[in-house]
């Protein structure tokens, strides 16, 4: 099977990992802080911290931003859950946004409609790896003087407007993953990037415990060197010494592994665009996207056919995916009153829309055989 996307490990990544297990420190030490400097100088940010998941890491900015119970937070429809959950955890409430027809981007016009004095933070996902359009939706954050935090589990190594994404010109943080199927990998692992030394102190101590080890920040005179204070609730969302090893490693190569992407997306173009059934993923000319997924959306009659598609073509070898259920159609959102027809460009995405395999290992013949069953195996269904 091709899956529709893999992780990339090398000898070297090996080797690097292996040397932190030889050394004394297994959970955080060195490679930790290494790891924190290598990400914040490559996206150009002043901090950056590391958390054990994507997950864990948007919980801890939401927590960073003052999100707390009651508050309201804008994400789009299409979204991996964890970006409404995360939340859902500090007793927020999500406002589901409508997204793009073509990206599958939060649209700014459709943001309009749902931000209002209510809305503490709005949280654009860079789906797929294209950016969004940062710099309307903080005009419209500044308006309404709500918080913008990027979810860019998709998107790290790729540009808008010219710079990295993880910059945080518009926003206040920048949130990643390094789950295996990510641009680069930790195994399991996240990262919050900012600009603001208040919240880089919130997110250090919100990923221990809510502890603080500096004497200057202690509220209790100290009585003697082993001392340390827990000031408020956090978790232990720490990441390991051998993970950020990994991740140093990876991210060595990450410019490549983009270059790779995009050369694999050119190829797909090239392949697929006379095709009858199909949309390719547009990129907007702000954007440099890092092609996470190469979404296409069936056209027409053919997205009735979808389901059968998909199973054809996993049986044929292709491991292609769908990106995703809108958020508040899961049975746990569902519950909470959210229901379908919410955002109807989002359902619409999500009827019509079919992940092909794209990863930086996926050889250029195996891409030629993916076009080739995927034309052959359209034909069929459509015709039946
Ligand atoms: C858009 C988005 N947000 C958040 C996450 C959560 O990241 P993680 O799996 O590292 O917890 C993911 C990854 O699955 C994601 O795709």
């Amino acid at each position: 099977m091709i899956p529709y996307s893999r992780q990339l490990i090398t000898q070297e990544d090996i080797e690097a990992v292996v040397e932190v297990l030889r050394s004394d420190f297994i959970t955080q030490g060195p490679k930790i802080r290494e790891f924190e400097e290598a990400l914040a100088s490559f996206c150009g940010a002043r901090f950056a911290v590391v958390f054990s998941s994507g997950t864990a890491a948007l919980h801890a900015a939401y927590f960073a931003a003052g999100l707390s119970a009651g508050d309201e937070f804008i994400v789009p429809a299409i979204t991996f859950c964890a970006t409404a959950n995360a939340g859902v955890f500090l007793g927020a409430r999500p406002i589901f946004c409508d997204v793009e027809s073509d990206t599958g981007n939060l649209d700014p016009g459709e943001l309009e409609k749902v931000v209002s004095s209510r809305t503490k933070l709005i949280v654009p996902v860079h789906y797929a790896g294209h950016p969004v359009d940062l710099e309307a939706i903080a005009e419209i954050a500044e308006r309404k003087g709500a918080i913008v935090i990027e979810d860019a589990c998709h998107a790290l190594g790729a540009e808008y407007q010219g710079e990295r994404i993880g910059s945080c010109r518009f926003s206040l943080m920048t949130v990643f993953s390094f789950h295996p199927v990510k641009p680069i990998t930790t195994g399991e692992g996240g990262a919050v990037l900012t600009n603001s030394e208040e919240c880089y102190r919130k997110l250090c101590m919100f990923r221990e415990h809510g502890i603080t080890r500096e004497p200057a920040e202690f509220k209790h005179p100290s009585p003697g060197p082993w001392y340390y204070e827990m000031q408020f609730l956090g978790w232990n969302y720490r990441m390991t010494d051998f993970q950020a090893a990994l991740g140093i490693s990876q991210l060595r190569k990450l410019p490549e592994f983009i270059r790779r992407r995009r050369m694999l997306a050119e190829l797909y173009r090239e392949l697929l665009s006379g095709n009858p059934h199909l949309e390719l993923p547009p990129e907007r000319s702000y954007a440099r996207s890092g092609y996470h997924l190469f979404p296409v959306r069936l056209k027409g009659e053919t997205a009735s056919r979808k389901g059968e598609l998909f199973r054809r073509l996993r049986e044929r070898g292709v491991g292609v995916q769908v990106h995703y259920l809108p958020v508040y159609l899961h049975p746990f959102y569902r519950r909470l009153g959210y229901a379908p027809g919410l955002c109807p460009q989002a359902e619409e995405f999500y009827r019509r829309e079919l992940s092909l395999p794209l990863y930086p290992g996926l050889k250029e013949e195996d891409l030629r055989r993916v076009v080739e069953i995927l034309n052959r195996t359209l034909e069929e269904v459509v015709g039946e």
